[in-house]
């Protein structure tokens, strides 16, 4: 087109694709995968059956289900030279750093032999991922508080294999708690999928170039750690402590609304949803379960989290502008009282999203129309011109 364009945001923001993964009505707050509503999911189902439904379109039966579960479990270990690579790290580097790393090194593990256009080595490389990246996390933990690395278990559910690995060390066995566990599982199953979000869209369009699968994965994971995407959890968690108590609440929500101060209700507000994020609900049972069964339901932080939430959707600020808790608004608070301290827990959301990018990615390449993404622009710059002699400049 010839004509001058006015620039509109929201078209850069769009780039349509087909899916039949993940469905959300923002208006009505729904979240669907493969046609299942997430309240029902979180609590019929655990992550692994969850993973299933995301890869293959339907629930595992029983025996399908214990296959994948045994197929997944005899992968949870990584090549033994991945331990030298953890050491080029520094120990305090930001984990989300060490983990964009040491999951695009995978990439050099499993290159060769990788033919994406087989639909079997697709599988195997979604296994892969979805069994290595809780043993990369914790590793990533481990490293950075100079504990040693604890291998994966072959005898434990997904979720207590990961806890173990986080908490067990050589002077400790780490007790496994069925409560906590089954918390981290449905916090697992509602980071797993939320179809076209920023790092999702990183990894579709990494893949349409026929990229490594592993180093797809790596940039869905750069992607994610940005605080207006998955880095959200821990700035909320961090927002809550900076309030420090109920009383405070008013004084930070006038400094939200003075747009001068940059200061942003973290966990607040949605590209999509424009209603109460189904996912934050969810959270927030999960974690009045948790505290209830540590006896910490008198948590002065979720309290705090939730007389914020009250007051903001009062006030209409937040109200004229639809925005609601969305999934990181809690998650912080749940993760902390599993122990999980808050530097991880983003990276705890790239390991639920894995199977999400994963399932994206191969329905992508499945396609045999899929060409190279090439998102367009609106060219804002200067007309054509002439280059004038360095001293016309
Ligand atoms: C995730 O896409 C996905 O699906 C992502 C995700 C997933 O599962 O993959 O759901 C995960 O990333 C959840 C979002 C986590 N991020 C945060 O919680 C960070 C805080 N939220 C904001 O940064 C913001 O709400 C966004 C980025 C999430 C959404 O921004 P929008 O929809 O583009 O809204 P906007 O920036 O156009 O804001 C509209 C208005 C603006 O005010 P006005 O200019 O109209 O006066 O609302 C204001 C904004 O300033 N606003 C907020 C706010 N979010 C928007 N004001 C205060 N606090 C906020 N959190």
């Amino acid at each position: 087109a010839t004509g001058k364009f006015t620039y509109d945001p929201g078209f850069m923001s769009t780039a349509a694709c087909n899916s039949s993964i993940t469905y959300i009505d923002g208006d009505k707050g729904e979240l669907l995968y493969r046609g299942y509503p997430i309240e029902q999911l979180a609590v019929n189902c655990d992550f692994l059956e969850t993973c299933y439904l995301l890869l293959h379109g339907e629930l595992p039966t029983a025996a399908q289900k214990e296959e994948f579960v045994g197929t997944v479990t005899q992968h949870t270990m990584v090549h033994e030279q991945m331990n030298f690579f953890f050491r080029g790290f520094r120990r305090d580097a930001h984990p989300m750093a060490v983990l964009t790393g040491s999951v695009g090194a995978l990439s050099a593990f499993y290159h060769d032999s990788l033919d994406i256009s087989n639909p079997v080595h697709r599988d195997v490389s979604a296994i892969r991922m979805i069994a290595k990246l809780p043993t990369l996390v914790a590793m990533a933990y481990k490293y950075n508080i100079g504990q040693p690395f604890v291998y994966p278990r072959n005898d434990l559910s997904y979720s207590a294999n990961f806890m173990r690995m986080m908490f067990a060390n050589p002077c400790e066995e780490y007790k496994v708690n069925e409560v906590l566990v089954r918390a981290l599982d449905r916090i697992l199953i509602l980071h797993a999928d939320h179809e076209q979000n920023a790092s999702t869209s990183t990894v579709r369009l990494a893949g349409s170039s026929g990229a490594n699968p592993f180093a797809c994965i790596a940039a869905g994971i750069a992607c994610l750690w940005g605080p207006a995407h998955g880095g959200a959890n821990e700035a909320a968690l961090t927002m809550l402590e900076s309030i420090g108590s109920v009383e405070k609440i008013p004084e930070f929500i006038k400094q939200v609304k003075d747009k001068n101060s940059g200061v942003k209700l973290m966990g607040f507000g949605h590209r999509v949803y424009k209603n109460y994020d189904p996912r934050a609900k969810l959270m927030r049972e999960t974690c009045y379960e948790v505290l209830n069964e540590l006896g910490l339901h008198d948590d002065p932080l979720f309290k705090l989290a939730m007389e914020l939430e009250k007051i903001a959707l009062e006030d209409d600020y937040f109200v004229s502008r639809k925005l609601y808790p969305n999934v990181d608004f809690y998650s912080g608070i749940v993760q902390r009282a599993l122990g999980i301290p808050t530097s991880m827990f983003t990276c705890i959301f790239a390991m639920a999203r894995t199977v999400g990018w994963i399932a994206q990615w191969n329905e992508m390449i499945s396609d045999p129309e899929q060409k190279i993404g090439r998102p367009r622009q609106l060219f804002v710059g200067s007309e054509k011109r002439d280059v004038p002699a360095i001293d016309k400049r």
